[in-house]
């Protein structure tokens, strides 16, 4: 409910009851901010896409918007202005924000999921012929593991900049509570980041399990507040089904285990988000699928990725990103995104998310990886 005494408040003076109701005007300390930082940005050589479509024009139309949570322009791009070194640089500070600052989000958003325009609709979740799904790698000769995720936004909640500490806790528990009924080999045990000792979360994060610490592009978008409250990872006992908790996302479902078979951890995948689908309500939006709290992880929101070694495609990376270019791949580091590789093994996975079907987007990433591997091995 809006309460109307503090919007009629606002619209005379009242800055920071207006940033209560969601109704009037950006404070005016904020303006100058964004303003000022515009200014400092514009004079970057960031190769972000918020650099390539954030135009004055564009910035001067959406700067004194404002949504209901009170986000402004200014808590979306505060992580790319503060690191000109994004790929993206824009965060949806809470859900309206895709709606109010379309402006600046849909051309990241066309940009980065090809083709995806103001007018596109997502589909509808197609898991596919589950079992038609092979092996990238038969023998075992190059693909090391293979991994697949998608991000989910509970229902009725904000996202990371909005969420107050108790709502980090109330998602902790209503996930939990969710992924305590799981059967079979996706039956597991929660460990929450609060009293876990440095060394076993290290040894995760090493193992390639848990999420990182203290992302600066997190950080500066005010994504890590209240740190390590209401974080935490459940998995299975194998660690071939994992459920990161209130990360960068609410949740992110995970299945991963070693060597090619695509097919295999894709099944175990689609049968745990079907599972946790039956217990607990996500945000889904008409157009943009599954809503997520950054625009490249829209739609079907999933990354399929194989850890995997190339040395001889490798020897000339510009060619390496080039090809995984043609493909719709997206070549990370062997820590996942924004990391170097480690022994010659890199993260390649599907790039876009949004505009086509579940499947789809594992078929992509198949034959994608499949191209990659015939390639390296017909190299001299
Ligand atoms: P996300 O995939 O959730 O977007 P990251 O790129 O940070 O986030 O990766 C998260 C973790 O998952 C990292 O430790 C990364 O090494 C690991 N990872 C990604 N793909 C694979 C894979 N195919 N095999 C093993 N670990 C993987
Ligand atoms: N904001 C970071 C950047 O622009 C990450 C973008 C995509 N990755 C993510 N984890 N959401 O480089």
């Amino acid at each position: 409910m809006v309460c109307q005494i503090i919007v009629k408040m606002a619209k005379a003076k009242c800055h920071k009851c207006a940033e209560k109701c969601g109704k009037g005007k950006v404070p005016h300390d904020v303006l100058l901010k964004l303003d000022r930082a515009f200014k400092d940005f514009q004079k970057t050589d960031s190769k972000s896409l918020l650099k390539k479509y954030l135009t004055q024009e564009i910035f001067d139309k959406i700067k004194t918007k404002k949504t209901s949570f009170g986000s402004t322009l200014l808590d979306c791009v505060q992580s790319g202005f503060e690191n000109p070194d994004s790929g993206i640089g824009i965060y949806a500070a809470d859900p309206e924000t895709y709606t109010i600052f379309e402006d600046i989000f849909n051309p990241i958003i066309e940009d980065y999921h090809v083709g995806f325009k103001k007018f596109s609709k997502h589909p509808t979740t197609d898991w596919g012929s589950i079992k038609d799904v092979g092996n990238v790698d038969p023998k075992g000769e190059f693909v090391v593991s293979t991994r697949v995720r998608c991000c989910r936004s509970l229902e009725g909640f904000p996202f990371n900049p909005c969420l107050t500490q108790n709502q980090y806790t109330e998602i902790e528990s209503k996930m939990t509570n969710a992924l305590s009924s799981l059967k079979g080999n996706l039956k597991g045990n929660y460990y929450p980041l609060t009293g876990m000792t440095k060394d076993i979360q290290q040894k995760l994060i090493d193992d390639h399990f848990l999420f990182k610490e203290g992302d600066r592009f997190l950080q500066s978008a005010n994504a890590c507040r209240f740190w390590p409250t209401g974080r935490g990872i459940f998995h299975n006992e194998d660690k071939t089904f994992l459920v990161w908790i209130n990360e960068e996302d609410h949740v992110r479902i995970i299945s991963l285990q070693k060597g090619g078979d695509l097919g295999q951890v894709y099944q175990r995948f689609v049968s745990a988000v079907t599972e946790i689908e039956n217990k607990v309500t996500f945000m889904k939006n008409d157009r943009l699928g599954y809503l997520t709290f950054c625009p490249t992880n829209l739609g079907t929101t999933i990354r399929a990725s194989v850890h995997i070694k190339v040395p001889k495609l490798a020897k000339d990376m510009a060619k390496l990103n080039e090809l995984a270019e043609k493909y719709h791949l997206q070549v990370r580091g062997t820590r996942g995104e924004h990391s170097e590789a480690e022994d010659g093994i890199y993260d390649i996975s599907n790039k876009r998310r949004l505009g086509l079907t579940e499947y789809e987007v594992i078929k992509e990433m198949y034959d994608g990886i499949v191209e990659i591997i015939k390639l390296e091995k017909g190299k001299t």
